[in-house]
């Protein structure tokens, strides 16, 4: 068939659609209610007798330059390609992926786009059975724009990627075989509203269905409910299509197959059936009671057509500066999720999102802002069934505006010939989604500036929709300041205090307060969550918040040579690197750390110790009582199990009650007390634990008095001992040999140094953005040693040496360090470390660490310690961690951060064993403070050089760091550093202590 192209549309600023259906709700009808009750809802697109998927296998011809679109295209000369719908071109080969966070792609001046680019010719066929119907096709995401023919003939075109575009083709098609030819040009006038910071794809990239509809069929419906003092009422709006004589419509509410209320109408274009006093009960994201309304499109007694909605009762009030829900002054526990697959790209199947969804769930999330656009309306409906508050995001960012060529983050959204374009967007969200129980917010979008078009759209949806708050951030950096809410992103915590305080402004005042992204989840972090919570529980004006964001994202290869690319590795000039992988999942959804951060905060029920055995619980829940939750303690004395228990809770919503424990905790040792918290099916919802008793210092090291014998002999310096020997290289001033019963301890071709090597640094944290230009411009990631001093005495029960190092750049010295140690005629080692800056320039002492490293044979990988968490933790990073005895091997306490850093550090460490497998080794004890401690089997060099997992490999060496100090990490990779109390100030030099002996 022949088909002349357009070569216009997707540039023309006078349209942004050419006979695309009005906005409507997304349904799938049925021709029978019974069948259709019986269909899951994971199923329920896929198996309508009315609706037909086409997706799966099409045809597809790609043109990397849309100039070489032939003017009419012949789809029997043509070769065509394969291809599955959904994809996206640069998931599928045809181009490679791009990444950028704020820029558009192009440089040319809004509306006018580059003269040249690719476009891709998509073609299916399908079959129709007989023309006795209503055909409308439904693509559910194209992106950007795609112009549709059927046949050879032109029938419409449609931009807003993350919008359903509707065609009714009735009029276009045969009996037989049919043929669909959808043209998709890379860039649209619209994709100056779609620059959001993600891969940029293109293609057709979620279902295209076929609907062949009666010929009178329902249309769209509006299942509006409302709160009355008598109690719910529903009024079902329903709009039909076609000759309604002898039709009516029934209106069915069931729960869990029982009909509560049932009525019935006559068939009119617009036919209203109203419900009062409703004996429902009301949603929300703790108790989301779903009912499920069928629609019943009947003629005489014969059904025609079916629909289901799954129905919630919910009413949001803003009263003065609080959101409530359903007279409940909830809090958002969010995450922002982007439609990203790490295979598919922005494709994802039901099964994709429910597995998000569940995930989210058990992980104490209780919101999603679907960042920054629409999701497939099964994210809602899951969302719906799941629980979970919704702020559905239109499909409109302008953040290119803001930078380089244009500096003007209005550009667009201040310029009124926008308007229709954004209305378009905000309204088709509206129209799809305004059924959906989980709705909780409408956002205007992300990142555009403002406010002309934003003011066009709030007035749509107050007017139409008052009942649901609108968010838009963009608006904060505008004179109009806010919408319904307040809304911010990473907000430091100490803004946050001063809104509770009402000390940051009277604009800050009279509305909720929304974090609609907060707490940067980038490589390792969050850091500082729960401080976040601390302040986010202290008023009712803040509603929580969104952390950013749900899951990385970068491009996966099965066999490739780097399993996981990002911004820069696909030759792309224009790039943002790896801000892409900034979730708290990797790509194929194995959480981070940061997730389980997230779900230690997120708990729904926290603990405080009030006097000794004496807790109060709080149940941070906004609706559900905490008798579901069974708690299981186990208390812990020097990290070994003592006792154990269980209890259940019984608390209101945000209400308290006090447990006492009969505990004994009688000798000076340490003890901690664990709770697991256990939903009705034994899920564990988190886990606290409580410091009942912590020892102040470490009594386990007892003193020898043999054997102790010092030999110096030219640049050595033997030390024996009642097991063994050290012996100290007086040139380097390095420890070179710990020989326990003949083993050597010590790694004798150490990649680094023999011994232990002073340490500032650490392979930088995507989070230490905001001091790591200091470091770097002092080489602190690349000083130099050199030893300044050696010296040694013998004592009468132990000898001392010490060494002491400059560190220093190619331009001055930095810091010195004296490693002092202490032997003793049992072997052991106490090892003092001291650093002192050299005052002779301007350093900068706020550092990320100051430590040892120490390089062990590789055989020595059997871990043990006393310390803070069988997962990584830092000192603001371990709401997840609780302090234990915990086993483990060098390369499993590697984290795989696709972009490689400093990762597996335990801070608040009593003791660390490691060993090789006849357990011979060396343990580490605290003397005055605790410390912390990482292990790997490579070095901090390859580590800091590396830009992918596959960069790091096993150097045959047990690296082990050992740290004095260890800054937190706060979320600086975009918000704020950690705080002041989670980072170390080295002005006034800085000293720690540990005791190592041997392991036999
Ligand atoms: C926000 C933006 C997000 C993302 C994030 C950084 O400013 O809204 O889309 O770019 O920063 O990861
Ligand atoms: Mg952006």
């Amino acid at each position: 068939m022949k088909y002349t192209i357009n070569r216009t549309n997707h540039n023309d600023f006078d349209f942004y659609e050419i006979n695309k259906r009005a906005g409507r709700a997304y349904f799938i009808p049925y021709s029978s209610k019974d069948i259709l009750e019986k269909t899951p809802i994971a199923s329920e697109r896929f198996s309508s007798d009315i609706v037909k998927v086409l997706s799966g296998e099409w045809d597809f011809k790609y043109y990397s330059k849309k100039s070489a679109l032939p003017e009419i295209l012949d789809t029997e000369a043509e070769i065509f390609d394969k291809i599955n719908v959904p994809s996206t071109w640069q998931r599928t080969g045809y181009e490679p992926p791009v990444y950028l966070n704020c820029p558009y792609e192009f440089e040319t001046r809004p509306p006018k786009l580059p003269k040249e680019f690719s476009a891709g010719v998509y073609r299916k066929i399908f079959s129709i059975k007989s023309l006795d119907s209503k055909y409308i096709l439904s693509f559910l995401g194209v992106i950007p724009c795609i112009d549709l023919y059927i046949n050879g003939d032109f029938v419409g075109y449609s931009e807003g990627a993350h919008n359903t575009a509707e065609f009714d083709i009735s009029d276009y098609i045969f009996a037989g075989d049919n043929e669909l030819l959808a043209v998709v040009h890379k860039w649209s006038t619209g994709t100056f509203l779609e620059c959001q910071d993600m891969f940029r794809e293109n293609g057709i990239f979620r279902d295209v269905l076929l609907y062949q509809m009666p010929k009178t069929f329902i249309n769209d419906y509006f299942l509006e409910t409302e709160k009355k003092d008598s109690g719910w009422s529903m009024n079902a709006q329903i709009s039909l299509s076609g000759n309604f004589d002898g039709y009516d419509i029934t209106v069915e509410i069931k729960d869990k197959g029982t009909i509560i209320a049932s009525n019935c109408a006559p068939a009119e274009e617009k036919v209203t059936i109203p419900f009062m006093n409703l004996p429902v009960e009301e949603w929300n994201a703790e108790i989301p009671k779903i009912y499920e309304t069928y629609i019943v499109l009947k003629k005489g007694d014969s059904e025609i057509e079916a629909v289901r909605n799954l129905t919630g009762f919910k009413q949001i009030k803003i009263i003065k500066n609080v959101f409530t829900f359903n007279d409940a002054k909830i809090k958002i526990k969010g995450v922002n999720h982007h439609d990203t697959h790490y295979k598919n790209g922005y494709v994802m199947s039901f099964a994709d999102l429910e597995k998000d969804i569940k995930l989210m769930k058990s992980l104490n999330v209780n919101g999603v802002r679907t960042s920054h656009y629409p999701p497939d309306a099964n994210l809602l409906t899951l969302c719906d069934l799941n629980g979970l508050y919704v702020i559905d995001e239109a499909d409109i960012e302008t953040h290119g505006c803001g930078g380089y060529p244009y500096f003007k983050m209005n550009l667009i959204s201040n310029n009124p010939k926008w308007i229709p374009r954004y209305l378009d967007r905000v309204s088709r969200m509206y129209y799809r989604d305004r059924n959906h129980a989980c709705v909780t917010m409408w956002s205007l979008g992300n990142e555009a500036g403002g406010y002309k078009c934003q003011d066009a759209c709030y007035k749509f949806l107050s007017e139409k929709c008052p009942e649901i708050p609108v968010h838009y951030e963009g608006v904060i950096h505008t004179p109009r300041h806010s919408y319904d809410v307040v809304s911010e992103m990473y907000t430091s915590t100490g803004n946050l205090i001063e809104v509770r305080d009402g000390s940051r402004g009277k604009k800050y005042k009279n509305k909720p307060f929304y974090l609609c992204e907060y707490c940067h989840a980038m490589g390792v972090g969050p850091g500082c969550l729960e401080e976040y919570w601390e302040i986010l529980y202290s008023a009712d004006i803040f509603m929580g918040g969104c952390i950013w964001e749900w899951a990385d994202h970068a491009v996966y290869h099965e066999d490739g040579k780097l399993k996981y690319t990002y911004g820069g590795d696909h030759g792309e000039i224009k790039h943002d690197g790896n801000f892409c992988v900034d979730g708290l999942m990797y790509p194929d959804r194995t959480p981070h750390t940061g997730a389980l951060e997230m779900k230690a905060v997120y708990r729904p029920v926290r603990a405080m110790l009030t006097e000794q055995g004496s807790f109060i619980f709080k149940n941070t829940n906004r609706f559900r009582n905490a008798d579901y939750i069974t708690v299981k303690w186990v208390l812990l004395q020097n990290g070994v199990k003592t006792d154990t228990g269980s209890f259940g809770l019984n608390i209101k919503p945000c209400g308290e009650q006090v447990i006492k424990l009969n505990l004994n905790i009688s000798e000076k040792c340490d003890f901690h007390i664990n709770f697991s918290y256990l939903n009705e099916f034994e899920q564990e919802l988190a886990t606290e634990q409580v410091t009942l008793q912590e020892a102040t210092s470490n009594e386990t090291v007892i003193e020898g008095v043999n054997n102790l014998i010092c030999k110096t002999d030219g640049d050595i310096l033997k030390i024996s001992f009642d097991n063994g020997f050290a012996v100290f290289n007086k040139t380097t001033g390095n420890l070179e040999h710990y020989n326990i019963n003949g083993k050597e301890m010590l790694n004798q071709e150490p990649v680094a140094s023999k011994g232990f090597l002073p340490n500032i640094f650490r392979a930088l944290l995507d989070n230490d953005n905001k001091r790591k230009s200091n470091w770097l411009k002092l080489s602190y990631n690349n000083f130099n040693i050199r030893i300044e001093d050696f010296e040694f005495e013998e004592h009468d029960s132990f000898v001392k040496v010490k060494s002491k190092f400059i560190l220093y750049n190619s331009k001055t010295d930095l810091f010195s360090v004296d490693l002092v140690y202490l032997i003793k005629a049992n072997g052991s080692i106490k090892v003092i470390a001291k650093l002192e800056p050299q005052k002779t320039i301007f350093l900068e002492t706020d550092l990320p660490r100051f430590g040892l490293m120490l390089e062990m044979p590789r055989n020595f990988d059997h871990i043990e310690y006393y310390g803070l968490g069988e997962r990584e933790n830092l000192c603001d990073f371990k709401a997840q961690a609780t302090i234990g005895i915990y086993k483990n091997t060098v390369d499993r306490m590697h984290e795989p951060y696709i972009k490689p850093q400093d990762n597996g550090n335990h801070t608040e460490v009593r003791w660390l064993k490691i060993t090789d497998t006849d357990g011979a080794g060396i343990m580490f004890c605290f003397s005055k403070n605790k410390f912390s401690f990482s292990v790997h089997n490579y070095t901090q060099k390859l580590l800091q050089e590396a830009k992918h997992q596959e960069d790091l490999c096993d150097q045959n060496t047990t690296v082990l760091s050992i740290d004095g100090f260890m800054r937190g990490a706060g979320t600086a990779s975009c918000g704020p550093d950690t705080l002041p109390k989670y980072t170390f100030d080295a002005k006034d030099g800085l000293e720690f202590e540990f005791i190592m002996k041997p392991v036999i």
